[in-house]
């Protein structure tokens, strides 16, 4: 009888190891052996070496957005499209420059120590909507991965979120709807919510800009700066909107993915938290892949591409042989894009896990009893 040889990736695609339960060594076999490859199903090159992964970030005809196409199809012509449109992460113009040079030095100016202070006070906010419970409930897990580092992003900024507890709730779902309708996976009741939470941000924002921003906090200093650089406002908003919806998702990942590790590592539990989150950051990372577009025919790591094309980005596949250049983890990108909130994510992330065990969720149950949220890029537990 013949041999068969059988493929052990045959069941995981690029797209499904997001979701995997473990698709590290998949990742490490395409490092290995397809570091840069065209996906002849998919209809995309992907990039998994680490060197191919820099140099498609570097490569400067590798854009974040179709060229043809600055906002997803599905938000066009709605307010979540309008928001879209204006923020840093989604652009390659002369636009994007100006205003990330604002925004580096305000996120990397906030200490970590200082981030973490302001978690523990947002975790007090949010305590109000929850009954008294001997072990926190998945579900509340759930809600506060997704809460607490975006309102905690908004009260580091100044904005009014610490006064009550029905704000900082509305303020996160706010959040997480415009966040899910980015989603490629987004049907179109979750496209809608995001053009309603698209528009109730920009109303909110507005009025908080108005009257309740400390005139000696981050975002009056912000604003200014703009205003002298000749930045229009509306960009400015939308961007503080964006840091909030940044903040959202992947940091909700990155806390997720380390109480994961806490719980199937419970001899580890000395460990100092903000450790275990950098290594999690770098082993079971909460963004794996990134897209980029051409904008023209050239060579990318020895291959013809042609305008037009996609390049899947596997983060996570260049992270199975170490760190980034800059010492920083995959999962944060790297280059034109490259995060500015890696540092505070990671302190966000410690501070969230460690105000959820503090309030008896156990990482060991946790661990026993979850799925992956449906992504095609982001590797964010939902526990059962
Ligand atoms: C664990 C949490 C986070 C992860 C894994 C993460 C990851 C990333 C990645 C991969 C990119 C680049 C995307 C690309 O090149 O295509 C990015 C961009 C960005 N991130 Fe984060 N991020 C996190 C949290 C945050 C937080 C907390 C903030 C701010 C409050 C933030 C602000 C930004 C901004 C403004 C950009 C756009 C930079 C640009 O396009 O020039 N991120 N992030």
């Amino acid at each position: 009888m013949p041999e068969t040889i059988t493929d052990p990736f045959a069941d995981i695609d690029p797209f499904s190891a997001v979701t995997h339960p473990d698709p590290y060594p998949y990742y490490r076999e395409l490092a290995a052996t397809r570091p840069f490859f065209r996906e002849q199903r998919l209809g995309l090159w992907i990039a998994a070496g680490s060197s191919e992964v820099a140099a498609v970030l570097a490569h400067p005809d590798c854009r974040v957005r179709p060229p043809a196409q600055p906002v997803p199809p599905a938000l066009a012509g709605t307010a979540a499209g309008d928001l879209f449109g204006r923020l840093i992460r989604m652009n390659d113009g002369a636009a994007h420059a100006p205003l990330k040079a604002l925004l580096m030095p305000m996120l990397a100016a906030v200490a970590p120590g200082v981030a973490a202070q302001k978690a523990a006070a947002m975790a007090q906010v949010l305590d109000a909507g929850e009954g008294a419970h001997v072990a926190m409930p998945a579900a509340s897990v759930n809600r506060w991965l997704f809460a607490l580092p975006v309102v905690t992003v908004a009260a580091v900024l100044g904005l009014p979120v610490a006064r009550d507890h029905g704000t900082a709730v509305e303020v996160a779902q706010q959040v997480a709807a415009f966040a899910a309708a980015q989603s490629p996976l987004a049907d179109a009741d979750t496209v809608r919510a995001g053009a309603e939470a698209a528009r109730w941000l920009g109303t909110w924002l507005a009025s908080s800009l108005a009257s309740s921003v400390a005139a000696d906090g981050p975002l009056s200093a912000l604003q200014h700066a703009a205003q002298a650089a000749g930045i229009d406002a509306q960009a400015v908003a939308a961007n503080i909107i964006g840091l909030l919806v940044q903040a959202c998702e992947a940091t909700a990942g990155l806390a997720g993915n380390t109480l994961l590790w806490l719980g199937r590592n419970p001899s580890a539990s000395g460990m100092p938290l903000q450790g275990v989150v950098a290594r999690v950051a770098q082993d079971d990372p909460p963004v794996q892949n990134t897209r980029r577009f051409l904008a023209a025919d050239t060579q990318l790591c020895g291959h013809a591409v042609k305008a037009g094309d996609t390049v899947l980005v596997l983060l996570a596949a260049a992270s199975t042989s170490g760190l980034a250049d800059d010492a920083r983890a995959w999962t944060f990108g790297q280059g034109r894009h490259a995060c500015p909130g890696d540092r505070l994510a990671q302190a966000l992330a410690g501070a969230t896990v460690a105000a959820l065990c503090a309030r008896g969720a156990d990482p060991a149950a946790l661990a026993r009893a979850f799925r992956y949220r449906p992504s095609q890029n982001a590797r964010i537990p939902h526990f059962l």
